[in-house]
């Protein structure tokens, strides 16, 4: 009797155990059983997270990761699957509708409303955070996903903006930096002169975040209102007209600038690379842009899905 009690017990013990190892055995789902109160970051487990250069502070902790994963079975490693759109889960904290629990007190997050008049970054409205940002950490200036200057000046080299290039949404944007004179890659220029090359192609570029935001701005393309300069906050003003537009900040008095018209700006200013345009060559450039535009309003109508992001900078009309 005893020494039957001692075999089903065994076999208990072997069934069992099979059963609970049965998912890893299987390979295709690992069901681990975890203490829903511990961290979840251990020796044993995510021990890599927090350690690059760029963290966001509330990724990390180990005591925090339930404020973004949701586990859908007490106990279980099993979690609901992250969207796509991941603004609701920033806007979380990231709005301005959140009050900050006590624990996040001492470090509010940023407030990012967005304002309807505003010029907005397509991704950004979309929702589409993560495109940009690790949601965790990054060896990246505020954990994103690739390069990006985070001082009002760089040296342009080809990995510089990393970050605008990502191959899904500007692609062939490197072309606006690398070529000094163009009648169709960039609408920021005079005539035939790239005003994108001329700022930031150089040992001492200027770079996107002295005249873009990157979320949205009450300027027309996303241009800044302000922009930081060291401990200072420098304004710009920019204007835009039908064929360009204009912009006095505290970089240089009023300049302006027309694609087709090319503005005389009494600027003391480096040597221009290139030769410019014939007036030939303009009236072609104009008749082309206002053809690609018919085509881009015919194309305006067709709904955007989320999982293509939008191939431009654009605005909201
Ligand atoms: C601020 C929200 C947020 C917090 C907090 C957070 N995560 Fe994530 N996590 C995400 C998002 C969003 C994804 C989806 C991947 C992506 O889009 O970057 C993700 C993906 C993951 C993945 C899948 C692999 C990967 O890296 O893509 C793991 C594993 C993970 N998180 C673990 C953790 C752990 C462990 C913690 C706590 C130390 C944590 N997360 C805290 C938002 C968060
Ligand atoms: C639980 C609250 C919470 C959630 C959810 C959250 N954040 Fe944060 N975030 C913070 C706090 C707190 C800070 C630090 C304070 C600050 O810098 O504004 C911060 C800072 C940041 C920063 C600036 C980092 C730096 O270096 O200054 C970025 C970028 C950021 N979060 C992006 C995101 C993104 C993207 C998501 C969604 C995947 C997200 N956050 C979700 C609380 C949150
Ligand atoms: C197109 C890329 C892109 C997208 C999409 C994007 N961001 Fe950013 N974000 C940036 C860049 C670049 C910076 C750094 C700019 C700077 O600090 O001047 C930044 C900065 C931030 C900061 C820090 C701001 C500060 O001044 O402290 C927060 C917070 C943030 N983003 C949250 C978000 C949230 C939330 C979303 C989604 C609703 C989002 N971002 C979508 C590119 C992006
Ligand atoms: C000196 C200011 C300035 C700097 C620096 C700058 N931009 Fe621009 N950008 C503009 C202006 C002004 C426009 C609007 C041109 C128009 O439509 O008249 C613009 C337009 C754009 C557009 C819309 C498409 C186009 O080229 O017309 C994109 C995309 C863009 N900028 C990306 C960037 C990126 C990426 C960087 C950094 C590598 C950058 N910009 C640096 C001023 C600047």
């Amino acid at each position: 009797m005893k020494i039957l009690s001692i075999y089903y017990l065994i076999v208990i013990t072997v069934v069992s155990s099979v059963f609970i190892f049965m998912p890893y055995a299987s390979g295709e789902e690992k069901l681990l059983y975890i203490d829903t109160e511990a961290s979840c970051i251990s020796l044993k487990c995510h021990d890599t997270m927090g350690k690059k250069e760029y963290v966001h502070v509330i990724g990390v902790d180990g005591a925090q990761c339930k404020r973004c994963h949701e586990i859908i079975t007490t106990g279980e490693h099993r979690f609901k699957d992250l969207s796509l759109k991941t603004e609701l889960l920033c806007q979380q904290c990231h709005s301005k509708e959140f009050t900050s629990p006590p624990e996040l007190k001492t470090l509010p997050p940023k407030v990012l409303p967005i304002d309807k008049e505003a010029s907005t970054h397509k991704p950004f409205t979309d929702g589409l955070c993560t495109e940009c940002h690790d949601a965790h950490e990054s060896d990246y200036y505020r954990h994103l996903k690739a390069e990006y200057p985070a001082t009002p000046y760089a040296q342009y080299t080809e990995s510089t903006y990393g970050l605008c290039f990502l191959a899904k949404c500007h692609k062939g944007l490197e072309k606006v930096f690398i070529e000094p004179r163009t009648l169709s890659v960039t609408a920021f220029r005079n005539g035939n002169l790239n005003l994108h090359y001329r700022h930031v192609n150089k040992k001492k570029g200027r770079t996107c975040i002295v005249c873009h935001d990157n979320h949205y701005s009450k300027s027309p393309h996303i241009i800044n209102e302000k922009f930081k300069f060291g401990n200072k906050e420098l304004t710009i003003t920019y204007e835009k007209t039908e064929s360009g537009g204009s912009c006095s900040s505290t970089c240089h008095r009023l300049a302006q600038y027309d694609r087709y018209e090319p503005v005389l700006n009494l600027m003391r200013t480096t040597p221009r690379p290139g030769i410019d345009a014939t007036a030939d060559e303009l009236k072609l450039s104009r008749e082309r842009d206002k053809k690609k535009r018919k085509q881009k309003s015919s194309l305006d109508n067709i709904p955007v899905q989320p999982e293509q992001p939008e191939t431009e900078m654009e605005e909201k009309q």
